[in-house]
């Protein structure tokens, strides 16, 4: 049985992620420090799996602690990185705790791994990482930049995992780009819990359940159909099947988009939503956001050709298993 730390395991892709592993036989431990989850959603992973998680309770930034849990758990395999603070708009108020945490909490990790002998990461990477793209659908080989402090850390842990595989030839590096996780569990039981989001369906889905008055869409004057703009999105079990799919074909550096290669605009997903949850959802249009792009979406064939994975649930399922689960789960897990 394969053994996999999942940094940040407690959060909204890692429960997922952690719940295909299980599914799929692998060992998993969860390291996360709490500051964006609950243990509960834990706990709620072994309830639908009937399988236990040995989880840390662990600061990334504290290494001391970090290894001491590396050293307390012997033969992992692999490492799922996700734990990072991901919130674009804070990123650009307070970029030193951006930059503090996620790139040395980072290093912390690869020091680790490096002290214990563990050689495989898959790393969570966004497609902020392509910047204001010129080439749509963009391919894993566009040129990079970033357009605030969150995407600059991406980049930056890219290029330092990226260095770490080029000294040392036995450590295997895959970055996956994600655009836009969306929906939930089919279950209805572990999905996004964000008290403020930041991404368009958890707002909707809050607007949808009576938490918040309004969505907000910034801006309908871009070139695109209707002129709002247009998203990749992808379900996130397809994501989290994803990185079952990396850590099992591990080989060098490798670099993936994951999306479905359907775009859609911001009028088509909350008109989307209000069809499948029934709920009025009320809308207004303001200004555009300073940062945002007409459209990004991506060239989605690399992962299926090389890892066999391609997304399998379409906007309906995306849709119904997040309206499932913020209807159950009013309050997430903040109960
Ligand atoms: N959700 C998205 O839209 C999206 C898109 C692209 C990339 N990503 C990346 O995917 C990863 C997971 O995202 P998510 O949506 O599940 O976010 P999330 O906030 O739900 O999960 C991140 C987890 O990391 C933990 N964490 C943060 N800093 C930590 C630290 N120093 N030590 C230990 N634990 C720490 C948090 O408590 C949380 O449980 C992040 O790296 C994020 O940047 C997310």
């Amino acid at each position: 049985m394969q053994k996999v730390l999942v940094t940040g395991g407690a959060g909204y892709i890692g429960s997922h992620t952690s719940l295909v592993l299980l599914e799929k036989g692998y060992e998993v431990v969860i390291l996360d420090n709490l500051c964006n989850s609950s243990e509960e959603s834990i706990r709620r992973v072994e309830k639908l799996t009937g399988k236990k998680i040995t989880f840390y309770n662990v600061d990334l930034m504290d290494k001391e602690a970090t290894l001491e849990v590396l050293n307390k758990e012997p033969n992992i395999d692999s490492v799922i990185h996700f734990a990072a603070l991901k919130a674009v708009g804070e990123s650009v108020q307070k970029p030193l705790i951006y930059y503090n945490n996620n790139i040395s909490g980072t290093i912390n990790l690869l020091e680790c791994m490096q002290e214990t002998g563990v050689n495989n990461i898959v790393f969570s990477s966004s497609a902020t990482v392509y910047g204001d793209a010129k080439e749509i659908p963009v391919p894993e080989t566009a040129p990079l930049g970033a357009t605030n402090p969150y995407g600059q850390t991406k980049l930056m842990m890219e290029t330092i995992l990226t260095d770490c595989a080029k000294a040392n030839e036995k450590m295997n590096v895959t970055l996956l780009r994600y655009f836009n996780p969306v929906g939930a569990h089919e279950s209805g039981e572990i999905g996004e819990d964000p008290e403020y989001p930041n991404n368009l369906l958890p707002f909707v889905q809050q607007v949808a359940a009576g938490i918040r008055p309004k969505v907000f869409i910034f801006g309908d004057d871009y070139d695109t159909p209707d002129g709002t703009g247009v998203r990749d999105y992808i379900h996130v079990m397809d994501l989290a099947e994803a990185h079952e799919a990396a850590i099992a074909k591990m080989n060098g550096v490798k670099v993936y988009n994951v999306g479905t290669g359907t775009g859609y605009s911001v009028k088509e997903m909350i008109e989307s939503f209000r069809q499948i949850s029934g709920s009025e959802i009320s809308a207004e249009i303001t200004a555009r956001r300073e940062g945002d792009v007409a459209m990004l979406t991506p060239k989605a064939e690399l992962i299926k050709d090389e890892l066999g994975c391609e997304a399998k649930r379409g906007l309906t399922e995306m849709i119904t298993d997040a309206w499932h689960w913020q209807s159950q789960n009013p309050k997430g897990f903040r109960e």
